[in-house]
């Protein structure tokens, strides 16, 4: 009886033993996964700001130094290759994309796209959507996060964002030119534009 009472006690202590270290361990894998989540949010948030920034930097300097007619022909040298330093130095892919789209090669990914179209379109910078993130997994345990945050049009990008009458003729002539399937122009002022977009690898975490 005192024998079969020890061996009942054995096997409940061991079931607890290797039950609580079994949910430890997977407490410990969420909290760690969680963390990833957030801190490659945070480098997504910054490299966004920084292409944001550059690419802002840029504009404004030629809008103020030759007009729309200077700055469009800085836009379409300077954007791609700026954002292409910007994905060297954050180690990761980051853009800008759009529904309707002027440079093709900025297409949006399905995540990004079905948010554009059923959320964002009909947003407006009068009540602004924040930015949203998206961690897609794959079978082998990594995960990328998708990060968005959307962008809306100013005053000063009408000018090659606007109306026909808004957009100077010799930027008409050089977006026809380079861009002949463009697909950015008659937006308002305050209108959603498309995203500045980020994907962070996140690594497998052992487990
Ligand atoms: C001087 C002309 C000019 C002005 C002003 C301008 N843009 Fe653009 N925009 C361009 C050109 C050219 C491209 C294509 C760049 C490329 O080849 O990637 C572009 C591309 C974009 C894209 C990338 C998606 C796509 O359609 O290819 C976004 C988003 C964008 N512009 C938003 C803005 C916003 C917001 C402003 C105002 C702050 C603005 N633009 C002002 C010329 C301009």
């Amino acid at each position: 009886m005192k024998g079969r009472t020890l061996l009942l006690l054995g096997a409940w202590l061991a079931f607890v033993v290797l039950g609580t270290t079994y949910v430890m361990k997977a407490v410990g894998k969420r909290a760690a996964m969680f963390k990833q989540v957030t801190e490659g949010e945070a480098r997504a948030a910054e490299a966004v700001g920084r292409l944001q920034a550059s690419l802002k930097a840029r504009l404004t300097e030629a809008m103020q130094s030759g007009g729309p007619a200077a700055a469009i022909e800085v836009c379409a040298e300077a954007a791609q290759p700026l954002t292409e330093e910007l994905r060297g130095d954050a180690g990761f892919f980051v853009g800008r994309t759009a529904l309707r789209l002027r440079n093709p090669s900025n297409a949006p990914d399905d995540f990004v796209l079905e948010w554009m179209a059923k959320a964002a379109s009909r947003s407006s910078a009068a009540a602004p959507l924040e930015a949203a993130t998206k961690v897609e997994e794959f079978i082998d345990g990594d995960r990328l996060l998708h990060f968005w945050q959307p962008i809306y049009l100013g005053a000063q990008c009408l000018a090659c964002h606007g109306s026909a009458e808004q957009i100077p003729a010799e930027v008409r002539a050089l977006l026809a030119d380079e861009y002949p399937d463009d697909r950015a122009t008659g937006f308002a002022e305050g209108d959603f534009r498309g995203v500045f977009v980020a994907r962070v690898p996140l690594p497998k975490i052992g487990g």
